[in-house]
C-alpha cells in the first residue's frame, strides 16, 4: 500500500478573513482565499496535501491545533492572539511536527504591544514582514525540516 502524502495544515486566526480590506500598508491587498490558494499550490508542487482553516474564535483555533497535532507540518498565523494567547501557545507545545509562525507584517517594527510573540518560543521558526512570499518560504523550510520518512505517514 502506498504511503499517503504528508499534510500541511495552515491555520489563520482572528480578523485574517478580512485580508484585502485590512490596512494595505501592513497586509497588502491579497485576500485570504487567494493566499490560501497560493499556499496550497506551493504545498502540492512539493508533493504535500494542504488543508487551510481560519477562525475568529480562540477555542476553535485551539481545537484545530489539537485535531492536527500529528500532521506533517503546521503553518500558523494567529493574528493578534500571537501577542497574548498562552492557551494557543500551550496547544502548540503539544504538536509533534514542525511549526512555522508566519506574519504578513513586520511585527517587530510596529506598535510596542505587537513586538512580542508568545508563540515564537514553541515555533520551529518565525517569518514576519515578507508578505505572502513569507508563506512560500515557510512551506519550503517546513518541507526541508520534515524530510518525511515513509513510516511516519502524515495526514
Ligand atoms: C499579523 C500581525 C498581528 O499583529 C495582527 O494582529 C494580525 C496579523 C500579520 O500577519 O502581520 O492580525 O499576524
Amino acid at each position: 500500500m502506498s504511503t499517503p502524502p504528508p499534510g500541511l495544515i495552515v491555520l489563520h486566526g482572528a480578523n485574517l478573513d478580512l485580508l484585502g480590506e485590512r490596512p494595505s500598508v501592513h497586509y497588502g491587498t491579497i485576500t485570504l482565499p487567494a493566499l490560501e490558494q497560493m499556499v496550497a499550490r506551493e504545498a502540492e508542487r512539493l508533493g504535500w496535501t494542504c488543508i487551510c482553516r481560519q477562525t475568529n474564535h480562540e477555542g476553535e483555533f485551539i481545537e484545530y491545533v489539537h485535531e492536527h497535532r500529528h500532521a506533517g507540518a503546521l503553518l500558523v498565523n494567529p493574528g493578534a492572539w500571537t501577542h497574548y494567547s498562552y492557551a494557543i501557545r500551550d496547544a502548540l507545545e503539544v504538536v509533534t511536527c514542525p511549526i512555522a509562525e508566519v506574519h504578513l507584517s513586520d511585527i517587530t517594527a510596529r506598535e510596542e504591544w505587537r513586538r512580542h510573540s508568545v508563540i515564537s518560543p514553541v515555533a520551529s521558526f518565525t517569518i514576519a514582514g515578507k508578505g505572502p512570499a513569507g508563506y512560500l518560504e515557510a512551506i519550503r523550510r517546513l518541507v526541508a525540516l520534515t524530510n518525511v520518512q515513509p513510516s511516519r505517514g502524515g495526514e
